[in-house]
């Protein structure tokens, strides 16, 4: 079994890598990546050198590339992580977004039709559903919630999503969608809430927090993802939707307050910045269809999974601290340079 995995540099994709190459080590995993600022090699250190894992520098949108790498592999499943991933990014310049994630996702599609790929999977995000409103605690997006992105980010994951559908009806590609809720953990880059959190606290810099803080996300473990994930490429009904969320829901102050206390460091830190354009007020995630369907559960609790994220980025200060100190300083000036008090 040959699985094809784009954007396997990055944050669930790496993970993905080294939790399949654990469930399945008799499987043959390439992985595909461009290296944009949010890849990174020194994540695949470790792999790098295993027999059965292979690693290729690509974008997606290089169809004759793809293609190419296709030609060689004939894989039996591709998964897609590949994106430009960060919503404030999309609201600063929406163009990449729509290249990467649109026809970056359309030349993965074409090359599985061509060689006869078994599945497809897409990783999707529940974003795509646009927002709940937060005097409405009963509401969660199910797979029939209609899409209705808010941001660029947003807007492109679900074209690319209703392309994957539209080639699984009209070319009977077998192709699947996740749509999961906000992820944390290992290796999670650091312009992202959780590791921005983090990170500043250990420099004692401001915590930047958006509007009030009052916005919800639900949040899961990169782990209990990744298993969604191989458990839908396995066991998955081509053509559908699964949502994957663990009934996680905090508030963005909540979790900010929860870190510095974890640290050990005063909640002073806190800056209430201008907030988000756009921004969503609260995603949640209703999981009955792949807990019903595939088994699928959360393991991993929040409070043991914050945990174990803040030990990782206490350990590994050279990942994120090279990481911050490079290219990501201008834009963190360009970000929250000037961005007034909420
Ligand atoms: P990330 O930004 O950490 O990683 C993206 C990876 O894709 C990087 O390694 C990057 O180099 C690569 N990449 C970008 N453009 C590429 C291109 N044109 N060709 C090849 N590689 C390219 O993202 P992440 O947080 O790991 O998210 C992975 C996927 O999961 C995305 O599709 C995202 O929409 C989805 N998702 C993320 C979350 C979350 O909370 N992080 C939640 C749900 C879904
Ligand atoms: P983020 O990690 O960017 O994920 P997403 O926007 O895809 O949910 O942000 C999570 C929440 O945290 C979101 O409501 C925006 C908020 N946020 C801040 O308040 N400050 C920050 O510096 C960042 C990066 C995010």
């Amino acid at each position: 079994m040959t699985i094809i995995v784009t954007g396997g540099a990055g944050f669930i994709g790496s993970n993905f890598i080294f939790y399949m190459l654990k469930a399945h080590p008799d499987y043959r995993i390439v992985c595909l990546d461009k290296l944009t600022y949010a890849g990174n090699l020194s994540t695949l250190s470790g792999v790098m050198e295993q027999k059965n894992f292979r690693f290729v520098k690509l974008d997606i949108c290089d169809r004759e590339g793809v293609f190419g790498l296709f030609r060689e592999e004939k894989p039996d499943i591709v998964v897609n992580f590949a994106a430009e991933s960060h919503v404030d990014r999309s609201i600063d310049d929406p163009g990449v977004f729509l290249q990467t994630n649109v026809i970056g996702t359309s030349v993965l599609l074409d090359a599985c039709r061509a060689f006869g790929t078994g599945r497809f999977h897409q990783v999707s995000t529940d974003e795509v559903y646009g927002d709940l409103p937060l005097d409405r605690p009963d509401l969660f997006f199910t797979e029939q919630t209609p899409i209705h992105a808010s941001s660029p980010y947003s807007a492109s994951k679900a074209s690319a999503d209703l392309l994957v559908m539209a080639y699984h009806r009209t070319y009977g590609l077998p192709a699947t969608i996740s749509r999961c809720s906000n992820t944390y953990g290992p290796y999670h880059f650091p312009e992202k809430l959780i590791p921005l959190m983090i990170a500043n606290c250990l420099n004692d810099r401001p915590l930047p927090v958006y509007g009030q803080g009052l916005n919800v996300r639900d949040w899961l473990y990169v782990e209990d993802h990744c298993r969604a994930i191989d458990l839908i490429i396995h066991k998955g009904r081509a053509g559908e939707v699964y949502n994957v969320g663990g009934h996680n829901e905090m508030r963005n102050i909540d979790i900010v307050k929860l870190i510095c206390r974890e640290l050990g460091k005063p909640e002073s830190l806190i800056t209430y910045v201008t907030d988000r354009k756009g921004h969503d007020m609260r995603y949640a995630i209703d999981p009955t269809k792949i807990h019903d369907e595939l088994g699928w559960l959360p393991v991993t609790k929040f409070a043991d999974g914050i945990k174990k994220t803040i030990r990782w980025y206490l350990d590994n200060r050279d990942w994120w601290q090279d990481i911050i100190s490079g290219e990501y300083t201008k834009y963190y000036e360009k970000m929250y340079g000037n961005r007034g008090k909420a």
